[in-house]
This record gives structure tokens, C-alpha cells and sequence, in this order.
């Protein structure tokens, strides 16, 4: 029997929860072809939650583009995802496809490539080259194919902030004076690292700012969640009381992907028809921690001591005023500065994000993992 449970993949169908507000409002916003800028920390469902967009806007005869850029580690890797997505979001057969490839992006020779049943197209090109000619016919291709078909479209840029990582701003600002003219098109900018993600829109100085709608998006309804979990138990005879619901609400802080995770584990803990208790609900989590702990030790060993002492900190405190004397002084901490500079780089790893104007581990497994160890 297949877990009902599904973490670690973009989740769709039964497997993806509520979200009902959140699509009615994307899909207006794409059928009025306003761009928009969707954050929240990695995991929050993201991705799910566009690809379910997408196919409802499909549906109503709106051309697709999904690029996910988490791979585009040079302009040149951008420039050939791109491709890839423009080729598989025209509408047409193998044979239209080409031929529309050939008349948008004439300079890139696309290699056709069997795939079980079917076929794609995938984009390399001579690296001695020079690429700012294929940035410009990319950045105009989707345009010419909406006004070509006489249809409004929606690009999605997922992980977005990749683009900062690229040797220069050629693509950034290039981008934005393409798309400003673009009023067919509905630009979507997703990201997990808000920090640059911040920076890329809220800077001033930066092409991209106030270039769209700010979409945060938050944590599944906590109704909703218990829902969900609820009928996927009753499905397989398995019971779950509130009392027990909200011990695994609370214990994953509502994140959807914790929640998930939990829930799996506790799944696969009582399956067979029997009804789950709170000390089930203890049992999975010591058993996730414990099969997640290779991982923890891993980036345990990564960090320095000034790190360690500090998550250990975090671990133990709710919401600490970080810079205090007495928090400082409790955990060891040495100088307010040098705490600055190790909680910089822990935020840069996302081992540590800033919440209600404290700081706290993201990874609720992980803290937990570290109050049992350290
Ligand atoms: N709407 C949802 N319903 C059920 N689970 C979800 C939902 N959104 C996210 N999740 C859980 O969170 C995980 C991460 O989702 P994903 O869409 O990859 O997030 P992101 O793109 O923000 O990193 C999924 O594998 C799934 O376990
Ligand atoms: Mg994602």
C-alpha cells in the first residue's frame, strides 16, 4: 500500500492539500497578466502550489512556461533551461515545435530527444560563442509566441534568485526592459531565499525593483491540515482524535512539509486498522530524528564551534533577544560582533531564519535533534 503521505517532491491531485484562497488569487492575477513575486522559506509549497495554478490556467487557454533555475548556475545554463522550457511550453506537435524554435531562436540548434514514449528538445550550444545574441531572442520568444497564437501567457521563473550568482546583471537588466513591454504576459518570480530575494526586488538600485505584486506565501491552514491528515488516516481505517492531530500540528509548527513528514512516519508506525495514540506520535518523531540524524551529523560537522555554541543556543531558547547580555553570557557567546557574524553565515546556509524579530532554526527536526544531543 502506497503512503498517502508525500514529502521531498512537488505534490499534486490527492496528494496536495487546501490552498484555495491562495489559487483563486493567482489565477486572477495571471489572467490579468500582472507579475508577481511569490516567497516564503524553501518547502512552504511553492512549486506545488504554481504547477497547480498552471494547470488551471492551461485549462482556460492560457499558454504555460515553467523554468525552474535552481540548476542555472552560469548565464550560459540559464540560457539553455530557458530554451528548454520555451520548447516544451509550445502548444503544436514534434514537427510545429521545431519549426517555431528554428523562427524564434534561430541561433541555438536544438537536439530532439526520445524519451520513452515521447519527445523533447534540449539546448546546448558552442561555448566560444558569444551568448548576449541568444539572452535577446530568449527574453522576446514567449512574447512572439502569445501574439503569434493571439493568447495571453504566464512565465514562471522558479528559484529566481539564482540569477544573482551569475557573473554580471547583463540577464537581470536585460530582463526587466523585455518584460516591461510584455503586457500579454504574466511574469512570475518565485524564491526560497529571501534574503536575496529581498534584495533583488527591494533595492532601488537593482532592475527589478518594484517590478510586481508581493505574494508571501504562508503555511497551510491548520484546519485544513488536520483535515487532510484526517481522512488520508480514515482511508487506511486508521484513527486520529483531535488530541493526537494537534500534537503533530504543534510538533511540525504547521510547516507543510513536517507535517507530511511526521505524518509518513506515523503512517507507516500504524498501519493495519488501529487507532493512533500520543504515544505513537512520540514514537515517529524519535524514529524520523533518528533516520535524519546522518544528515544532522553531516551538517553538524560543517559548522565551527562559535556556529555549534550558537545553534545550541537557538535550540534552547524561544524567540532570545540574541545581542543580549544575558543571553550572551548564559550560552557562552563571547562579543555581540562576532555573534553578528556567525549568525550571518548560518543564515546564509538557511540553517537559521529571522522570525518575529528573534532569530530560530528553520529545520524543527534538527532543533529537536540538537536539544536531545547537545
Ligand atoms: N498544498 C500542499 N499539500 C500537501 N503537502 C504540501 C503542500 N505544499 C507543500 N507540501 C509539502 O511540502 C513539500 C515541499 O513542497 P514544495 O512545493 O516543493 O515547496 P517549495 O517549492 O516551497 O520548496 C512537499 O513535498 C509536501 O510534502
Ligand atoms: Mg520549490
Amino acid at each position: 500500500m502506497k503512503n498517502p503521505f508525500v514529502y521531498g517532491e512537488t505534490v499534486s491531485g490527492e496528494n496536495f492539500c487546501n490552498r484555495t484562497r491562495e489559487i483563486k488569487e493567482l489565477v486572477a492575477d495571471i489572467i490579468n497578466c500582472q507579475n508577481v513575486i511569490i516567497f516564503s522559506p524553501r518547502r512552504y509549497g511553492k512549486t506545488s502550489l504554481i504547477k497547480q495554478v498552471l494547470r488551471k490556467v492551461k485549462a482556460k487557454g492560457i499558454l504555460t512556461f515553467y523554468i525552474d533555475l535552481y540548476p542555472a548556475i552560469n548565464k550560459r545554463k540559464f540560457i539553455e533551461i530557458y530554451a528548454g522550457a520555451i520548447s516544451t511550453g509550445i502548444p503544436g506537435g514534434v514537427r510545429q515545435i521545431a519549426k517555431k524554435i528554428k523562427e524564434y531562436l534561430p541561433r541555438i540548434i536544438p537536439k530532439v530527444v526520445m524519451d520513452g514514449q515521447s519527445v523533447h528538445f534540449e539546448f546546448e550550444f558552442d561555448r566560444t560563442l558569444n551568448i548576449s545574441p541568444h539572452i535577446d531572442d530568449l527574453l522576446v520568444a514567449v512574447k512572439k509566441v502569445a501574439d503569434q497564437k493571439k493568447k495571453t501567457a504566464v512565465v514562471v521563473f522558479d528559484e529566481f534568485q539564482e540569477i544573482a550568482n551569475f557573473d554580471d546583471d547583463e540577464i537581470e537588466r536585460k530582463m526587466r526592459s523585455a518584460f516591461q513591454n510584455h503586457r500579454n504576459i504574466s511574469y512570475i518570480f518565485m524564491g526560497s531565499k529571501t534574503h536575496l530575494m529581498r534584495d533583488i526586488f527591494n533595492n532601488p538600485n537593482r532592475p527589478f525593483y518594484k517590478s510586481g505584486k508581493h505574494f508571501p506565501l504562508d503555511k497551510i491552514d491548520q484546519k485544513e491540515l488536520s483535515l487532510f491528515a484526517k481522512k488520508k488516516f480514515s482511508d487506511q481505517n486508521i484513527v486520529i482524535s483531535r488530541n493526537e492531530l494537534n500534537s503533530i500540528l504543534n510538533n511540525t509548527e504547521c510547516h507543510p512539509y513536517y507535517f507530511q513528514m511526521l505524518c509518513h512516519v506515523l503512517w507507516e508506525l500504524c498501519m493495519g486498522s488501529r487507532v493512533i495514540t500520543e504515544a505513537d506520535v512520540d514514537e515517529a518523531l524519535d524514529i524520523l530524528i533518528s533516520r535524519e540524524s546522518s544528515v544532522y551529523v553531516a551538517i553538524w560537522e560543517e559548522l565551527t564551534i562559535k556556529q555549534k555554541n550558537l545553534m545550541v543556543a537557538l535550540a534552547n531558547e524561544e524567540y532570545p533577544e540574541v545581542f543580549s547580555k544575558m543571553f550572551l553570557e548564559t550560552y557562552g557567546l563571547g562579543s555581540s560582533s562576532s555573534i553578528q557574524k556567525a549568525l550571518k553565515r548560518l543564515v546564509i546556509k538557511e540553517l537559521v531564519q529571522q522570525k518575529n524579530g528573534s532569530y530560530v532554526i528553520y529545520d524543527l527536526f534538527f532543533k529537536k535533534w540538537i536539544q536531545c544531543t547537545w
